[in-house]
């Protein structure tokens, strides 16, 4: 059994009914007995991520799924399997074409699921890192758009997540190549999909990109804090109600909301405590295996000499990751790992910083570190920034 959080946040977490203060002062429902549309917007870090998954939970609460389809980059979808509802719902875990999962929850290709799979899964989650690169991702998730319209009956209402709404347009680019399509998709989706028994749950950090589109035919916008971005002049007549310092600024538990009939409110949001953290390794916080198999990892590199200055090869990463991780060097700058190490010549703090970098945004993205994992090092799934782990 993974390792699931038991701490007493999440044990004792309840979601309870949503508490809105609708500026009118009378009595408004959000439509979660039935399938419907949200866009929550808002900047880096306002809490969209939270809401979607609280939009769900108030799903799950209510007997139907959600289909968390279209993870970020570091796969935060899987913190549903550390949640209360780990233990009472049936979750299944989708992956692409070349990559094997072993964990103690079912998984499958994301080219299998199949329509049964919305009525007798409650949590199904397709993670970024599960699939060799964004690219096949978003390709698998374009099929999948497909399927979601050919369920013309159903029980079970899914809350499906999409965690950057613009990426639903590179998902059907790369099926049907063409750019008017793609960008019709989403706002197809959030206008169609209900029928299908799907309620839509999109975040977006760009309310003025292609996002525009599902934003006018969303049921539900949820504003959080905006910061310097303003709301489209399409919009404005919000700033009526609520000044716009004050949407700038919302605090992340506290959210605008505005109905397609125009009543506006503010909803108090709780902190879903198994929710990830920016820093967090979820895969192997959870004991996942994840093996990509064949992928092809790319050629060993050497260091080549580019006017004046020699990039990093192969050797000199593992070299530099080598020292880091070795226990004596821990505290100790930067600099002195570049004088420490076995390249010649000697590298910048700076050089080791980066490569630092992009050795645990690999891991966290993709489960391993593609250079290490090339030259078969024993670090390649190791972070090296202990405070990530
Ligand atoms: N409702 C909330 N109450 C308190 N803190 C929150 C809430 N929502 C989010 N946070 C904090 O903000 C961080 C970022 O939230 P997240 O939903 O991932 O942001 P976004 O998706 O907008 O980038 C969380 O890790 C958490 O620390
Ligand atoms: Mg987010």
């Amino acid at each position: 059994m993974a390792q699931v959080i038991n701490e007493s946040p999440t044990e004792k977490f309840t979601i309870g009914q949503p508490k809105i203060f609708w500026t009118d002062s009378l009595t408004h429902t959000l439509p979660l007995n039935r399938t419907s549309s949200y866009m929550v917007m808002g900047k880096r870090g306002a809490g969209k991520s939270n809401d979607l998954e609280y939009l769900a939970c108030q799903n799950l609460e209510r007997g139907g799924g959600v289909f968390d389809f279209f993870g970020a980059r570091d796969s935060e979808g899987l913190a549903w399997l550390r949640s209360p509802y780990e233990k009472t719902r049936k979750i299944l875990l989708l992956h692409g074409p070349d990559t094997s999962i072993v964990s103690s929850w079912d998984s499958k290709y994301a080219s299998e699921l199949s329509l049964g799979d919305f009525e007798h899964y409650d949590i199904i989650i397709s993670p970024a890192a599960f699939y060799t690169s964004p690219h096949q991702e978003f390709h698998e998730a374009g099929n999948t758009i497909s399927k979601i319209y050919l369920r013309d009956h159903y029980d079970k209402i899914q809350c499906l997540l999409v965690r950057e709404a613009g990426n639903i347009y590179y998902a059907r680019l790369s099926i049907d190549g063409n750019q008017y399509e793609a960008k019709a998709a989403a706002a197809y989706m959030s206008k169609e999909a209900r029928h299908s028994g799907f309620t839509c749950a999109f975040d977006t950090l760009r309310p003025f990109s292609i996002d525009i589109d599902i934003r006018v035919t969303a049921e539900i916008v949820i504003l959080k804090r905006l910061g310097r971005a303003m709301l489209p002049r399409d919009m404005w007549y919000i700033y009526r109600t609520f000044r716009p310092e004050m949407i700038a600024r919302l605090p992340k538990n506290t959210s605008v909301i505005v109905t397609d009939d125009n009543y506006m409110g503010v909803m108090d949001v709780p902190f879903l405590p198994w929710h990830k953290t920016e820093r967090e390794h979820l895969i192997s916080i959870l004991g996942i295996k994840v093996d990509h198999g064949s992928v092809s990892l790319g050629e060993a590199k050497e260091s080549e000499m580019h006017g004046s200055i020699m990039t990093i090869g192969d050797k000199d990463h593992l070299s530099m990751m080598a020292l880091y991780a070795n226990p004596n060097q821990e505290g100790k700058p930067l600099s002195m790992i570049a004088v420490g190490s076995t390249m010649e010549p000697k590298r910048s703090a700076y050089a080791v910083f980066s490569q630092i970098h992009a050795h645990d945004s690999g891991i966290i993205k993709q489960g391993f570190c593609s250079i290490c994992r090339r030259s078969k090092s024993g670090l390649a799934a190791t972070i090296m920034d202990r405070k990530k782990q």
